[in-house]
């Protein structure tokens, strides 16, 4: 699909360097090169907020990508201003190492057209990516790709723009795979545990992370003790889908919001899961969610140096090594490499 894009100065562009350079023997493939190479936190903030807005200078250099919000959480009348909000910061800085995306309103709002016409025309050499809401399908990137490119010639962008998918309905889950691959611009996906919720008539009012009541009880006790109830993670199934339909198409996997901004234990241990399971970062809907995402997706300094153990015992990353009693082999060799690359990108 992606060598077939009519767009041949942007496929010369982006196609990922292992197309022209061999891999070393049983490595992961990289994800292509993207804007920013570390995505651990998406830093939200309110396109119509002026006093947010005005903090945004401290903010910037402290995450690795800031969005400015325009879809869910503003208010149908403060759809206009938010706009204006998101161009301004895109006029007003300098984002040096820090990715600028935009969450734009979903496709059958009356505001998606304007927010795409408008943010490319004003800041679309300033922007790296565009999230889409509510994508249900590759019909809904196809649109989007085709309106950004017609829009990019207009205005002569010098790069192209992304398309970031949150994965938030039934029918998106149902076709993630369609989606992942619906254009070369794909950057990534995001699960949208509120939304998703909500389209697949689950019961609860919750932003992402368990539920009480979702729980398995163990067996009964023959004393009549009180059984104990673990509670299950409700999202295991999405994410795996999603992992997966992310890293067979090349495209990056990630968690979206944390709803409960005073609990940060609980939002700790829902990035954690994402994270184990293969995602690269999530949303940070207020400060003190930076930080997590920060610890979360950076990788544990006892994990690099075990990493690194595995890569020294098998230089060439065949055959058989015993480290601390545990088997190492072509397998754990690929799995070290994830976490050895990753701490190179973050520096530890
Ligand atoms: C995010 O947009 C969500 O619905 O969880
Ligand atoms: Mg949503």
């Amino acid at each position: 699909l992606r060598a077939n894009r009519p767009y041949p100065q942007w496929t010369v562009m982006k196609l990922p360097s292992f197309f022209y350079k061999p891999l070393a023997i049983g490595a992961p493939a990289p994800y292509r090169e993207l804007p920013v190479a570390l995505e651990r936190m998406i830093h939200f903030f309110p396109g119509h907020n002026e006093k947010l807005r005005s903090r945004l200078g401290e903010i910037i250099p402290q995450v690795d990508v800031l969005l400015g919000n325009l879809e869910d959480a503003i208010p149908a009348d403060a759809k206009e201003a938010a706009r204006k909000g998101v161009i301004e910061v895109g006029k007003s800085h300098d984002f040096g190492s820090t990715g600028f995306w935009v969450r734009i309103n979903p496709l059958n709002s009356p505001w998606m057209l304007d927010d795409v016409t408008e943010l490319v025309a004003e800041i679309g050499d300033k922007l790296d990516v565009i999230m889409l809401p509510k994508v249900e399908g590759a019909w809904d990137i196809h649109y989007l790709d085709q309106l950004l490119a017609q829009l990019e010639a207009k205005h002569g962008l010098k790069k192209p723009l992304l398309i970031h998918a949150i994965l938030e309905t039934a029918q998106g889950v149902k076709n993630v795979e369609e989606i992942a691959c619906a254009s070369p611009r794909m950057h990534g996906m995001s699960l949208g545990p509120a939304d998703l919720a909500a389209s697949r008539k689950m019961k609860t009012t919750r932003v992402g992370g368990g539920h009480p009541f979702y729980r398995v009880l163990e067996d009964p006790k023959e004393d009549g003790s009180p059984r104990i109830a673990a509670q299950q993670d409700l999202w295991h199934y999405t994410f795996a889908k999603m992992v997966d339909a992310c890293v067979a198409n090349d495209i990056r996997p990630f968690y979206g919001p944390f709803g409960d901004i005073q609990d940060a234990e609980a939002c700790e241990q829902q990035f954690r899961n994402a994270f184990l399971m293969g995602c690269v970062g999530a949303w940070s809907l207020h400060p003190n969610q930076i930080a997590i995402a920060k610890r979360v997706f950076s990788p544990d300094p006892d994990e690099v140096q075990f990493a690194k153990r595995i890569l020294e015992a098998m230089p060439d990353g065949t055959g058989v090594a015993m480290i601390d009693g545990k088997m190492q082999d072509d397998a754990t060799w690929k799995q070290a490499k994830v976490i050895v690359d990753l701490a190179k990108k973050v520096g530890a």
